[in-house]
């Protein structure tokens, strides 16, 4: 299976795609997540994309288009994957066409999460991760069972992305709203679009978003 997860910043895609690759078995391959694995091991690409992403603007589309279409190449990707936050302009759109009929692979839905936006500041601004395995918190929606203690790993080093301050969260919004938002239309207009409820809570998503791939 070949998805792709669309929706605003803060919408849950990156919450939805982990569940999604545990319960199909295919890997989630984030952009945002490639991108900053560049900058914290400052390659070439993460120089060229902190500035930007720190600002809430959109990485060049042909660095994204370059990191997917090799990352696709790799054999966990053979039997499917989910894209999580790409493509994210029209051009990346067109890219993953082209991108797969030479690959000769299919996709097979786009799973747009629909959010409001009072909603998604809350839920940016408050998320943190731990430092040591990623795994995901809120301030208000997700506490580590032991306050302070990461319940994977059981670190007790926390971090906040430099990008979830409210005003930098205006700007991505601004942002997905102008470049992103057409995507919605070209892939209704192709018969891949799904649409899913993204303001119910997390488990009553991902039955909605299981609801939906059962019927393709
Ligand atoms: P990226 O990392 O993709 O960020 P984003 O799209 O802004 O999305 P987020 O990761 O902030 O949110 P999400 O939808 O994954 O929500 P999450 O599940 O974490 O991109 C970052 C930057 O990289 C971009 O701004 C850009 O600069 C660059 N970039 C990336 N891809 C690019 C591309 N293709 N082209 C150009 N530039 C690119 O959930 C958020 C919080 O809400 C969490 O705390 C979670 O626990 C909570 N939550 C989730 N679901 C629910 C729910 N149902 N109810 C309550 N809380 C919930």
């Amino acid at each position: 299976m070949r998805l792709i997860l669309i929706g605003p910043p803060g919408a849950g895609k990156g919450t939805q795609a982990q569940r999604i690759s545990e319960n199909h078995d295919i890997p989630h391959l984030s952009t945002g997540d490639m991108l900053r694995s560049a900058i914290a091991e400052g390659t070439e690409v993460g120089v060229q994309a902190k500035s930007v992403m720190d600002a809430g603007k959109l990485v060049l589309d042909e660095i994204v288009n370059n990191i997917v279409s090799a990352r696709i190449d790799e054999d966990d990707c053979r039997d499917g994957f989910i894209l999580d936050g790409y493509p994210r302009t029209l051009m990346q759109a067109d890219s993953v066409s082209t991108m797969f009929e030479a690959k000769n692979i299919g996709l097979d839905a786009v799973v747009e999460l629909q959010v409001d936006d009072d909603a998604l500041i809350e839920r940016i601004t408050g998320r943190y991760i731990c430092a040591s395995c990623g795994e995901g918190y809120h301030d208000r929606y997700k506490h580590p069972e032991v306050e302070g203690v990461c319940d994977k790993c059981g670190s007790t080093d926390f971090k906040r992305r430099p990008d979830d301050i409210e005003e930098t969260v205006r700007v991505r919004l601004f942002t997905y709203y102008k470049a992103t938002s057409p995507l919605i239309g070209y892939y209704f207009a192709l018969r891949k679009l799904r649409r899913v409820d993204g303001m119910l809570g997390i488990n009553e998503v991902a039955v909605g978003i299981e609801d939906v791939l059962s019927e393709l």
